[in-house]
């Protein structure tokens, strides 16, 4: 509902092979969208996190859509923790076999079957060949038998990206279209993204809203029709999964009546904003008293200031590891 240039931007983009960035709030639709990107060369990922299972799941599409994982770079025999990503794995010197014609019936995240003859040999067989391969050397493996951009990957969020799915991203853009939704990018990871066509994704209007409500409203017998449209046109602010959570609520009520509706509370549906100032401030207060402590010669004031600060640290290690 209401995203109709939104949508023909992403399958625009799609066909011309950009990388795109969809960018917007939780519940805003991102996913909703590119669900819409269907076709023979597209492969969906949930995410890029836990890396190797990606990369093995990635791995698994392709092998399903009829491309051979042959060791090209000779390496995979001799693969050692920690390979560094060949160069020559990337140059794409085996041409993949492209999918069979009549196998654009598109592939959904969801595993659904393709029509054409498997693959001759299992996906298990082939991991097991490769099973002592490092992930970049799964990655070098991946990129060395598909053809440069032939392929998109659509990745359902990229918004928490970490030390070792970052630089999985970065490699993965060396070879495939990527079409990825975020509701934030951080800004240490922005510069993976300078290449990427971003598409906004803003609340829905009232108009678009009120579609989405009888929409989504359809077949349950509702007594205030006019006062339900009101209410959540208020409560959900454009979010279109405000709109499904708070119906999908009520609906769980014996009945839709003017009192239960009169009685909705806005569900959260905002994410947790950005914690880092409320355990930053603290700690640079805490410098600032130990200096303090230190001119006027409290000593007392000094240590403790100095072992507090360390504890805020710490928390704030401990808190934000992995993030
Ligand atoms: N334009 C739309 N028309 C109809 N339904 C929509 C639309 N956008 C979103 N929805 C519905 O709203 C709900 C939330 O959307 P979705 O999961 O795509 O949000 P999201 O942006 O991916 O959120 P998150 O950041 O949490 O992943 C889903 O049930 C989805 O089907
Ligand atoms: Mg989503």
């Amino acid at each position: 509902v209401g995203r109709d240039l939104e949508v023909s931007r992403l399958r625009a983009n799609l066909a011309k092979g950009v990388d795109t960035l969809l960018v917007g709030p939780p519940g805003s639709g991102k996913s909703h969208l590119l669900g819409l990107l269907v076709g023979a060369k597209v492969i969906h990922l949930a995410g890029l996190a836990p890396a190797r299972l990606a990369v093995l799941q990635l791995a698994h599409e392709l092998h399903r859509h009829g491309v051979g994982l042959a060791d090209t770079t000779g390496t995979a025999a001799v693969e050692l923790p920690n390979h560094p990503v060949h160069p020559s794995a990337m140059d794409g010197s085996v041409p993949a076999p492209s999918a069979p014609p009549g196998s654009d019936t598109g592939s959904g995240a969801d595993g659904d079957r393709l029509t054409d003859e498997p693959a001759a040999e299992s996906f298990a067989t082939v991991s097991k060949r490769f099973r002592r391969l490092s992930l970049p050397g799964w990655v070098s493996l991946i990129l060395g038998n598909v053809t440069a951009y032939e392929w998109t990957l659509v990745i359902d969020d990229v918004s928490n990206l970490t030390a070792a799915t970052a630089p999985l991203l970065r490699q993965l853009l060396t070879g495939f279209v990527v079409m990825a939704a975020a509701h934030r990018i951080r800004p240490a990871h922005e510069p993976l993204f300078w290449r990427f066509d971003r598409v906004q994704l803003h609340p829905l209007g009232p108009e678009d809203t009120r579609r989405l409500i009888r929409q989504t409203a359809a077949g349950a017998t509702v007594e205030d029709a006019h006062l339900l449209e009101t209410r959540l046109l208020q409560h959900s602010r454009g979010n279109p999964r405000a709109v499904v959570e708070f119906l999908a609520r009520l609906r769980r009520e014996p009945a839709i009546t003017a009192a239960v509706v009169r009685d909705l509370n806005p569900p959260a549906v905002e994410p947790p904003g950005d914690l880092t100032p409320l355990v930053v401030v603290p700690v640079l207060a805490l410098i600032a008293l130990r200096f303090v402590a230190r001119g006027l010669g409290d000593l007392e004031l000094y240590v403790v200031a100095g072992v507090a600060s360390a504890a805020a640290m710490l928390v704030r290690f401990l808190a934000f590891r992995g993030r």
